[in-house]
Protein backbone atom coordinates (compact mmCIF):
# COMPACT_ATOMS: atom_id res chain seq x y z
CA UNK A 1 0.00 0.00 0.00
CA UNK A 2 3.00 2.48 0.36
CA UNK A 3 5.92 0.81 -1.60
CA UNK A 4 4.09 -0.04 -4.56
CA UNK A 5 0.49 1.89 -4.47
CA UNK A 6 -0.04 2.45 -8.26
CA UNK A 7 -0.29 -1.30 -8.53
CA UNK A 8 -3.17 -2.31 -6.22
CA UNK A 9 -6.80 -1.00 -7.68
CA UNK A 10 -9.69 -1.28 -5.71
CA UNK A 11 -11.16 -3.13 -8.98
CA UNK A 12 -13.98 -2.81 -11.25
CA UNK A 13 -16.18 -5.52 -8.54
CA UNK A 14 -15.89 -3.20 -5.75
CA UNK A 15 -17.44 -0.65 -7.55
CA UNK A 16 -20.42 -2.83 -8.37
CA UNK A 17 -20.64 -4.14 -4.98
CA UNK A 18 -20.54 -0.57 -3.77
CA UNK A 19 -22.59 1.52 -6.99
CA UNK A 20 -24.76 3.21 -4.07
CA UNK A 21 -21.72 5.26 -3.39
CA UNK A 22 -21.11 6.50 -7.12
CA UNK A 23 -18.27 8.09 -8.40
CA UNK A 24 -16.67 8.51 -4.67
CA UNK A 25 -13.67 8.82 -3.39
CA UNK A 26 -14.28 4.90 -1.75
CA UNK A 27 -15.26 3.71 -4.96
CA UNK A 28 -13.03 5.60 -7.33
CA UNK A 29 -9.10 4.17 -8.92
CA UNK A 30 -6.26 5.43 -10.57
CA UNK A 31 -7.12 9.15 -11.66
CA UNK A 32 -10.27 9.71 -10.37
CA UNK A 33 -9.16 9.18 -7.19
CA UNK A 34 -6.52 11.22 -7.50
CA UNK A 35 -8.74 14.07 -7.93
CA UNK A 36 -11.43 13.24 -5.58
CA UNK A 37 -8.54 12.81 -2.56
CA UNK A 38 -6.89 16.24 -3.63
CA UNK A 39 -9.91 18.00 -3.40
CA UNK A 40 -11.02 16.15 -0.17
CA UNK A 41 -7.51 16.61 1.24
CA UNK A 42 -7.06 20.57 0.71
CA UNK A 43 -11.04 21.27 2.60
CA UNK A 44 -10.60 18.85 5.36
CA UNK A 45 -7.16 20.00 6.20
CA UNK A 46 -8.01 23.80 5.69
CA UNK A 47 -7.77 25.58 8.83
CA UNK A 48 -11.53 26.68 8.71
CA UNK A 49 -12.99 22.91 8.63
CA UNK A 50 -10.53 21.97 12.15
CA UNK A 51 -12.05 25.39 13.91
CA UNK A 52 -15.73 23.81 12.63
CA UNK A 53 -15.25 20.31 13.80
CA UNK A 54 -13.49 21.43 17.19
CA UNK A 55 -16.63 23.98 17.77
CA UNK A 56 -19.11 21.04 16.54
CA UNK A 57 -17.47 18.26 18.78
CA UNK A 58 -17.94 20.21 22.02
CA UNK A 59 -21.42 21.55 21.53
CA UNK A 60 -22.36 17.82 20.84
CA UNK A 61 -20.79 16.03 23.73
CA UNK A 62 -21.66 18.89 26.20
CA UNK A 63 -25.83 18.81 24.37
CA UNK A 64 -25.90 15.64 22.89
CA UNK A 65 -23.95 12.82 24.21
CA UNK A 66 -23.79 13.76 28.01
CA UNK A 67 -27.37 14.04 28.27
CA UNK A 68 -27.83 10.66 25.64
CA UNK A 69 -24.36 8.93 25.89
CA UNK A 70 -25.04 6.74 22.31
CA UNK A 71 -22.31 6.90 20.33
CA UNK A 72 -24.04 5.40 17.21
CA UNK A 73 -26.54 8.20 17.13
CA UNK A 74 -23.77 10.59 18.11
CA UNK A 75 -21.25 10.11 15.42
CA UNK A 76 -24.10 9.97 12.99
CA UNK A 77 -25.66 13.56 14.02
CA UNK A 78 -21.87 15.12 14.55
CA UNK A 79 -20.66 13.57 10.91
CA UNK A 80 -23.71 14.90 8.92
CA UNK A 81 -22.77 18.21 10.76
CA UNK A 82 -19.29 18.40 9.63
CA UNK A 83 -19.89 17.23 6.34
CA UNK A 84 -23.35 19.07 5.56
CA UNK A 85 -23.61 22.02 8.23
CA UNK A 86 -27.35 20.18 9.11
CA UNK A 87 -28.35 18.34 12.26
CA UNK A 88 -30.62 15.43 11.84
CA UNK A 89 -31.49 15.38 15.26
CA UNK A 90 -30.86 11.36 15.41
CA UNK A 91 -29.43 12.33 19.27
CA UNK A 92 -32.02 13.17 21.22
CA UNK A 93 -33.77 11.72 24.50
CA UNK A 94 -36.39 10.10 22.36
CA UNK A 95 -34.80 8.66 20.31
CA UNK A 96 -36.32 9.29 17.10
CA UNK A 97 -36.48 6.84 13.71
CA UNK A 98 -34.55 9.31 11.57
CA UNK A 99 -35.12 8.10 7.65
CA UNK A 100 -31.78 9.01 6.25
CA UNK A 101 -30.17 6.83 9.07
CA UNK A 102 -32.16 4.12 8.86
CA UNK A 103 -31.56 3.81 5.08
CA UNK A 104 -27.91 4.44 5.50
CA UNK A 105 -28.03 1.34 7.95
CA UNK A 106 -30.42 -0.36 5.22
CA UNK A 107 -27.82 0.13 2.56
CA UNK A 108 -24.72 -1.47 4.63
CA UNK A 109 -27.02 -4.48 5.06
CA UNK A 110 -27.30 -4.86 1.57
CA UNK A 111 -23.65 -3.96 0.76
CA UNK A 112 -22.53 -6.78 3.19
CA UNK A 113 -24.89 -9.19 1.17
CA UNK A 114 -23.87 -8.59 -2.05
CA UNK A 115 -20.42 -9.65 -0.69
CA UNK A 116 -21.67 -12.63 0.20
CA UNK A 117 -23.70 -14.46 -2.89
CA UNK A 118 -22.77 -14.76 -6.55
CA UNK A 119 -22.93 -11.59 -8.87
CA UNK A 120 -25.89 -13.12 -10.62
CA UNK A 121 -27.73 -13.97 -7.63
CA UNK A 122 -28.21 -10.25 -6.74
CA UNK A 123 -28.06 -8.99 -10.01
CA UNK A 124 -31.62 -11.06 -10.82
CA UNK A 125 -33.13 -9.83 -7.79
CA UNK A 126 -32.06 -6.11 -8.28
CA UNK A 127 -33.55 -6.48 -11.72
CA UNK A 128 -36.56 -8.02 -10.61
CA UNK A 129 -36.63 -5.38 -7.28
CA UNK A 130 -37.11 -8.22 -4.79
CA UNK A 131 -35.42 -9.25 -1.70
CA UNK A 132 -32.55 -7.47 -0.34
CA UNK A 133 -32.57 -5.23 -3.43
CA UNK A 134 -35.90 -4.06 -2.88
CA UNK A 135 -34.12 -2.60 0.40
CA UNK A 136 -31.32 -1.05 -0.79
CA UNK A 137 -33.22 0.40 -4.08
CA UNK A 138 -35.67 2.38 -1.25
CA UNK A 139 -32.68 3.02 0.73
CA UNK A 140 -31.58 4.68 -1.84
CA UNK A 141 -34.65 6.70 -2.94
CA UNK A 142 -34.36 7.97 0.62
CA UNK A 143 -30.62 8.66 0.61
CA UNK A 144 -31.00 10.81 -2.69
CA UNK A 145 -33.73 12.46 -1.47
CA UNK A 146 -32.36 14.14 1.99
CA UNK A 147 -28.68 14.58 0.17
CA UNK A 148 -30.77 16.49 -2.65
CA UNK A 149 -32.29 18.40 -0.07
CA UNK A 150 -29.12 19.16 2.13
CA UNK A 151 -27.58 20.14 -1.26
CA UNK A 152 -30.27 22.80 -2.13
CA UNK A 153 -30.69 24.43 1.24
CA UNK A 154 -26.86 24.95 1.26
CA UNK A 155 -26.96 26.26 -2.12
CA UNK A 156 -30.03 28.97 -0.42
CA UNK A 157 -27.91 29.50 2.82
CA UNK A 158 -24.41 30.29 1.01
CA UNK A 159 -26.51 32.93 -1.37
CA UNK A 160 -28.46 34.80 1.94
CA UNK A 161 -25.12 34.65 3.91
CA UNK A 162 -23.62 35.91 0.82
CA UNK A 163 -20.59 38.06 1.70
CA UNK A 164 -20.79 37.52 5.49
CA UNK A 165 -19.93 33.91 4.86
CA UNK A 166 -16.20 35.37 4.62
CA UNK A 167 -16.39 37.12 7.95
CA UNK A 168 -17.51 34.78 9.76
CA UNK A 169 -15.65 31.53 8.54
CA UNK A 170 -12.77 32.17 10.30
CA UNK A 171 -14.18 31.80 13.85
CA UNK A 172 -16.97 29.70 13.47
CA UNK A 173 -15.76 27.01 10.63
CA UNK A 174 -17.20 25.57 7.59
CA UNK A 175 -18.53 22.59 7.00
CA UNK A 176 -17.36 20.22 3.78
CA UNK A 177 -20.46 21.06 1.75
CA UNK A 178 -20.32 24.69 1.81
CA UNK A 179 -15.98 24.59 1.08
CA UNK A 180 -16.89 21.93 -1.94
CA UNK A 181 -19.14 24.41 -3.58
CA UNK A 182 -17.02 27.64 -2.40
CA UNK A 183 -13.89 26.22 -3.80
CA UNK A 184 -15.38 24.88 -6.87
CA UNK A 185 -12.91 25.32 -9.80
CA UNK A 186 -14.81 24.26 -12.66
CA UNK A 187 -13.08 20.89 -12.88
CA UNK A 188 -16.13 19.36 -11.37
CA UNK A 189 -18.76 21.47 -12.49
CA UNK A 190 -19.75 20.57 -15.82
CA UNK A 191 -23.42 21.05 -15.52
CA UNK A 192 -25.63 21.42 -13.20
CA UNK A 193 -26.91 17.70 -12.98
CA UNK A 194 -22.81 16.22 -13.06
CA UNK A 195 -22.13 18.52 -10.07
CA UNK A 196 -25.21 17.49 -7.82
CA UNK A 197 -24.70 13.91 -8.67
CA UNK A 198 -20.33 14.96 -7.77
CA UNK A 199 -21.92 16.51 -4.39
CA UNK A 200 -24.30 13.73 -3.70
CA UNK A 201 -21.51 10.92 -4.32
CA UNK A 202 -19.32 13.04 -2.20
CA UNK A 203 -21.78 13.66 0.81
CA UNK A 204 -22.45 9.90 0.98
CA UNK A 205 -19.05 9.00 0.91
CA UNK A 206 -18.06 11.02 3.73
CA UNK A 207 -21.21 10.16 5.52
CA UNK A 208 -20.10 6.37 5.42
CA UNK A 209 -16.23 7.02 5.92
CA UNK A 210 -16.90 9.07 8.98
CA UNK A 211 -20.07 7.55 11.08
CA UNK A 212 -20.25 4.54 11.90
CA UNK A 213 -16.53 3.87 11.53
CA UNK A 214 -15.52 6.23 14.65
CA UNK A 215 -18.97 5.06 17.13
CA UNK A 216 -17.76 1.17 16.48
CA UNK A 217 -14.05 2.29 17.77
CA UNK A 218 -15.50 4.20 20.36
CA UNK A 219 -17.24 1.25 21.90
CA UNK A 220 -14.54 -0.68 21.65
CA UNK A 221 -12.60 1.13 22.92
CA UNK A 222 -14.48 2.34 25.90
CA UNK A 223 -15.32 -1.70 26.59
CA UNK A 224 -11.52 -2.32 26.29
CA UNK A 225 -11.17 0.30 29.31
CA UNK A 226 -14.06 -1.08 31.33
CA UNK A 227 -12.32 -4.58 31.47
CA UNK A 228 -8.62 -3.06 32.23
CA UNK A 229 -8.82 -1.09 35.43
CA UNK A 230 -5.24 -0.38 34.92
CA UNK A 231 -6.00 1.26 31.54
CA UNK A 232 -8.92 3.16 33.27
CA UNK A 233 -6.86 4.72 36.28
CA UNK A 234 -3.62 5.70 34.11
CA UNK A 235 -6.40 7.99 31.21
CA UNK A 236 -7.64 9.43 34.54
CA UNK A 237 -4.57 10.34 36.16
CA UNK A 238 -3.94 11.72 32.57
CA UNK A 239 -6.86 13.94 32.37
CA UNK A 240 -6.87 14.81 35.83
CA UNK A 241 -3.19 16.27 35.13
CA UNK A 242 -4.27 18.27 31.94
CA UNK A 243 -6.98 19.99 34.61
CA UNK A 244 -5.03 23.06 35.07
CA UNK A 245 -3.58 23.41 38.84
CA UNK A 246 -5.79 26.19 39.87
CA UNK A 247 -8.83 24.22 39.00
CA UNK A 248 -10.71 21.74 41.11
CA UNK A 249 -10.29 18.32 39.31
CA UNK A 250 -12.49 16.40 41.11
CA UNK A 251 -16.26 17.41 39.34
CA UNK A 252 -17.79 17.01 36.39
CA UNK A 253 -15.72 18.22 33.34
CA UNK A 254 -15.85 17.93 29.57
CA UNK A 255 -12.63 18.63 27.55
CA UNK A 256 -11.84 21.18 24.95
CA UNK A 257 -10.09 19.81 21.70
CA UNK A 258 -6.66 21.40 22.57
CA UNK A 259 -6.74 20.18 25.70
CA UNK A 260 -6.86 16.48 24.51
CA UNK A 261 -3.67 17.30 22.26
CA UNK A 262 -1.77 16.36 25.88
CA UNK A 263 -3.37 13.58 26.39
CA UNK A 264 -1.03 11.46 24.94
CA UNK A 265 -1.29 8.15 27.16
CA UNK A 266 -5.06 8.24 25.99
CA UNK A 267 -4.27 8.49 22.08
CA UNK A 268 -2.04 6.15 22.29
CA UNK A 269 -4.40 3.76 23.71
CA UNK A 270 -7.11 4.54 21.22
CA UNK A 271 -4.13 3.69 18.52
CA UNK A 272 -3.90 0.22 20.56
CA UNK A 273 -7.51 -0.37 20.67
CA UNK A 274 -7.64 -0.14 16.66
CA UNK A 275 -4.64 -2.33 16.10
CA UNK A 276 -6.26 -5.22 18.24
CA UNK A 277 -10.12 -4.22 17.44
CA UNK A 278 -9.99 -2.96 13.97
CA UNK A 279 -13.57 -2.97 13.79
CA UNK A 280 -14.19 0.31 11.97
CA UNK A 281 -12.35 -0.83 8.95
CA UNK A 282 -11.60 -4.73 9.64
CA UNK A 283 -10.50 -5.64 5.99
CA UNK A 284 -9.49 -4.17 3.12
CA UNK A 285 -9.33 -5.65 -0.68
CA UNK A 286 -6.83 -5.18 -3.33
CA UNK A 287 -6.45 -6.21 -6.92
CA UNK A 288 -3.06 -6.41 -8.47
CA UNK A 289 -2.51 -4.53 -11.92
CA UNK A 290 0.33 -6.21 -12.37
CA UNK A 291 2.62 -9.64 -11.10
CA UNK A 292 4.15 -8.35 -7.48
CA UNK A 293 6.18 -9.89 -4.79
CA UNK A 294 4.57 -8.89 -1.58
CA UNK A 295 6.42 -8.15 1.49
CA UNK A 296 5.58 -11.63 3.21
CA UNK A 297 7.37 -13.21 -0.20
CA UNK A 298 3.85 -14.38 -1.67
CA UNK A 299 3.62 -14.12 -5.38
CA UNK A 300 0.34 -11.94 -6.51
CA UNK A 301 -1.12 -11.47 -9.84
CA UNK A 302 -3.66 -10.01 -11.39
CA UNK A 303 -6.17 -12.60 -11.76
CA UNK A 304 -5.66 -12.30 -7.66
CA UNK A 305 -7.36 -10.50 -4.83
CA UNK A 306 -5.69 -9.52 -2.15
CA UNK A 307 -7.55 -9.81 0.96
CA UNK A 308 -5.86 -7.66 4.05
CA UNK A 309 -7.45 -8.78 7.30
CA UNK A 310 -6.36 -5.68 9.97
CA UNK A 311 -7.31 -8.24 13.08
CA UNK A 312 -4.94 -10.76 12.03
CA UNK A 313 -2.09 -8.27 11.20
CA UNK A 314 -2.46 -6.24 14.25
CA UNK A 315 -1.91 -9.34 16.22
CA UNK A 316 1.49 -10.57 14.86
CA UNK A 317 4.28 -11.22 16.68
CA UNK A 318 6.39 -10.69 13.46
CA UNK A 319 5.00 -7.22 13.08
CA UNK A 320 4.88 -5.74 16.93
CA UNK A 321 6.91 -8.00 18.72
CA UNK A 322 6.61 -10.33 21.86
CA UNK A 323 4.03 -9.61 24.22
CA UNK A 324 2.16 -7.30 21.76
CA UNK A 325 -1.20 -9.02 22.83
CA UNK A 326 -0.93 -7.92 26.08
CA UNK A 327 0.26 -4.63 26.44
CA UNK A 328 0.26 -1.26 25.24
CA UNK A 329 2.90 -1.56 22.85
CA UNK A 330 3.14 2.43 22.41
CA UNK A 331 4.23 1.82 18.44
CA UNK A 332 1.43 2.69 15.95
CA UNK A 333 2.96 2.24 12.44
CA UNK A 334 1.37 5.80 10.44
CA UNK A 335 2.64 4.07 7.11
CA UNK A 336 -0.45 3.60 5.50
CA UNK A 337 0.59 4.91 2.04
CA UNK A 338 -1.59 7.33 -0.27
CA UNK A 339 -4.67 5.95 0.58
CA UNK A 340 -4.18 6.81 4.11
CA UNK A 341 -7.49 7.50 5.82
CA UNK A 342 -8.13 11.11 5.00
CA UNK A 343 -10.29 11.67 8.54
CA UNK A 344 -7.82 10.54 10.90
CA UNK A 345 -7.66 13.89 12.55
CA UNK A 346 -11.54 13.78 12.86
CA UNK A 347 -11.81 10.55 14.47
CA UNK A 348 -9.49 10.94 16.78
CA UNK A 349 -10.79 14.34 18.21
CA UNK A 350 -14.12 12.51 18.30
CA UNK A 351 -13.34 9.83 19.53
CA UNK A 352 -10.87 11.75 22.69
CA UNK A 353 -13.68 14.15 23.18
CA UNK A 354 -16.18 11.54 23.96
CA UNK A 355 -13.50 9.14 25.58
CA UNK A 356 -12.25 11.61 28.28
CA UNK A 357 -16.01 13.04 28.80
CA UNK A 358 -17.24 9.17 29.70
CA UNK A 359 -13.67 8.08 31.39
CA UNK A 360 -13.52 11.75 33.64
CA UNK A 361 -17.34 11.92 34.68
CA UNK A 362 -18.60 8.27 34.86
CA UNK A 363 -17.83 4.99 36.12
CA UNK A 364 -18.79 2.74 33.67
CA UNK A 365 -20.16 -1.34 34.52
CA UNK A 366 -20.46 -3.78 32.46
CA UNK A 367 -24.44 -5.68 33.41
CA UNK A 368 -22.65 -9.46 34.38
CA UNK A 369 -23.43 -11.75 31.72
CA UNK A 370 -24.00 -9.50 29.02
CA UNK A 371 -21.97 -11.27 25.71
CA UNK A 372 -19.83 -9.36 23.83
CA UNK A 373 -18.94 -10.34 19.93
CA UNK A 374 -18.98 -8.86 16.86
CA UNK A 375 -21.54 -9.35 14.41
CA UNK A 376 -20.81 -9.72 10.72
CA UNK A 377 -20.62 -6.83 8.42
CA UNK A 378 -18.69 -4.41 6.65
CA UNK A 379 -17.88 -2.65 10.23
CA UNK A 380 -17.92 -4.62 13.05
CA UNK A 381 -20.10 -3.73 15.64
CA UNK A 382 -21.28 -5.14 18.78
CA UNK A 383 -23.64 -8.06 17.94
CA UNK A 384 -25.88 -7.60 21.08
CA UNK A 385 -25.19 -3.40 21.73
CA UNK A 386 -23.00 -3.12 24.64
CA UNK A 387 -24.88 -3.08 27.97
CA UNK A 388 -23.85 -1.24 30.59
CA UNK A 389 -24.59 0.92 34.08
CA UNK A 390 -23.26 3.99 34.02
CA UNK A 391 -22.93 6.38 37.35
CA UNK A 392 -21.38 9.91 37.77
CA UNK A 393 -18.36 9.93 39.68
CA UNK A 394 -18.96 12.97 41.28
CA UNK A 395 -22.70 13.16 42.48
C1 LIG B 1 -11.91 5.09 13.89
C2 LIG B 1 -12.30 5.67 12.80
C3 LIG B 1 -11.75 5.42 11.42
C4 LIG B 1 -10.95 4.39 10.95
C5 LIG B 1 -10.36 3.22 11.72
C6 LIG B 1 -10.74 4.63 9.54
C7 LIG B 1 -9.98 3.82 8.70
C8 LIG B 1 -9.83 4.01 7.35
C9 LIG B 1 -9.12 3.11 6.45
C10 LIG B 1 -8.43 1.82 6.87
C11 LIG B 1 -9.20 3.63 5.20
C12 LIG B 1 -8.63 3.06 3.91
C13 LIG B 1 -9.75 2.34 3.20
C14 LIG B 1 -9.45 1.94 1.78
O1 LIG B 1 -8.30 1.84 1.36
O2 LIG B 1 -10.43 1.75 1.07
C15 LIG B 1 -9.96 4.86 5.30
C16 LIG B 1 -10.24 5.67 4.23
C17 LIG B 1 -10.93 6.87 4.33
N1 LIG B 1 -11.42 7.45 5.48
FE1 LIG B 1 -11.31 6.69 7.33
N2 LIG B 1 -11.39 5.78 9.18
C18 LIG B 1 -12.02 6.31 10.29
C19 LIG B 1 -12.75 7.47 10.36
C20 LIG B 1 -12.93 8.36 9.33
C21 LIG B 1 -13.59 9.64 9.44
C22 LIG B 1 -14.19 10.19 10.73
C23 LIG B 1 -13.58 10.21 8.19
C24 LIG B 1 -14.12 11.53 7.70
C25 LIG B 1 -14.84 12.37 8.33
C26 LIG B 1 -12.89 9.29 7.31
C27 LIG B 1 -12.66 9.52 5.97
C28 LIG B 1 -12.03 8.63 5.13
C29 LIG B 1 -11.94 8.82 3.69
C30 LIG B 1 -12.51 10.00 2.89
C31 LIG B 1 -11.25 7.71 3.18
C32 LIG B 1 -10.90 7.41 1.71
C33 LIG B 1 -9.46 7.72 1.45
C34 LIG B 1 -9.03 7.34 0.03
O3 LIG B 1 -9.59 6.42 -0.55
O4 LIG B 1 -8.11 7.98 -0.45
N3 LIG B 1 -12.50 8.20 8.04
N4 LIG B 1 -10.32 5.07 6.62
Amino acid sequence: MSANFQNFQKGPEFKKIFDVLGDGIFNADFDLWKNRRKIAKTLITHHTFHNFLVKTNCDMVKNGLVPCSIYKRFTFDTTCILVTGFDPGSLSVDLNNIAFMKAMNDAGEVMVIRNLLPQCVWKLQKWHGIGPEKKLRDAREVIDRVIGKYILMKHDELRAKGEKMNENEEEEGVDLLASYIANDDGETKTGLIFYDKFLRDTILNFMIAGRDTTSSGLTWFIWLVVTHPEIEKKIREELKAIISLGEEGDKQRLFKGGELKNAIYLHAALCESLRLYPVPVPFQLKIPQEPDVLPSGHRVHPNMRVMVILYAMGRMESVWGKGALDHLTSSFLSNGGPRICLGKEVAFTQMKAVAAAIIHNYHVEMVKGHEVCPNVSVILYMKNGFKVRIRNRWT
